[in-house]
């Protein structure tokens, strides 16, 4: 009898889900404690998006709801339900590229990398809101992020590349 309750509490926690990631369509069951993060790395096996702080403060773990860059690692992934997530992978791949993709490379614009998932999703999501934003302006939408190699200013160099190459595109 207590095992039967154990198991009935332990099959309460899990929950089924069903998003958009990267524009398909993922169905998971999982622990109702389990954070956005740790679904996208342990359950479905992305490791674009890191963990660094786990609190809201480093960034590395940013991803991008419905078009709103997010803090993945306090998001429990309940929050995601029906809604799309778009993580570094589904922003290009090296065949086809995100214009922000190319300008990282371009400006040379990472060291280690650790940073630079969470910090290229915050600014694919920044420039669709602010197609032609200035210095400054790209320096206020990242600043929530931590970067340990102090790639920022080439970082900043590399967005307002990406800006400048996603106008063209469009005439
Ligand atoms: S790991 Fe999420 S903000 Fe640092
Ligand atoms: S490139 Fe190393 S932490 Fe940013």
């Amino acid at each position: 009898m207590r095992q039967r309750l154990i198991c009935c509490a332990l099959a309460e926690m899990n929950m089924s889900i069903k998003f958009e990631l990267n524009g398909k369509t993922v169905d998971l069951i999982v622990d109702a404690n389990t954070s956005l993060l740790e679904a996208l790395r342990n359950d479905l096996m992305l490791n674009g998006p890191k963990f660094g702080c786990g609190l809201a403060q480093c960034g590395a773990c940013a991803v991008m709801l419905d078009g709103v860059s997010i803090r993945s690692c306090v998001t429990p992934v309940s929050v995601v339900a029906n809604k799309h997530v778009t993580t570094i992978e589904g922003l290009g791949n090296e065949q086809d590229p995100h214009p922000l993709q190319s300008a990282f490379i371009a400006e040379q614009a990472m060291q280690c990398g650790y940073c630079v998932s969470g910090i290229m999703t915050t600014a694919a999501a920044f420039l669709s809101e602010n197609p032609s934003p200035t210095h400054n302006q790209i320096r206020e939408a990242l600043s929530g992020h931590l970067c340990r190699c102090g790639a920022q200013p080439r970082m900043i160099r590399a967005v307002q590349r990406a800006a400048r190459e996603m106008k063209e595109n469009q005439s």
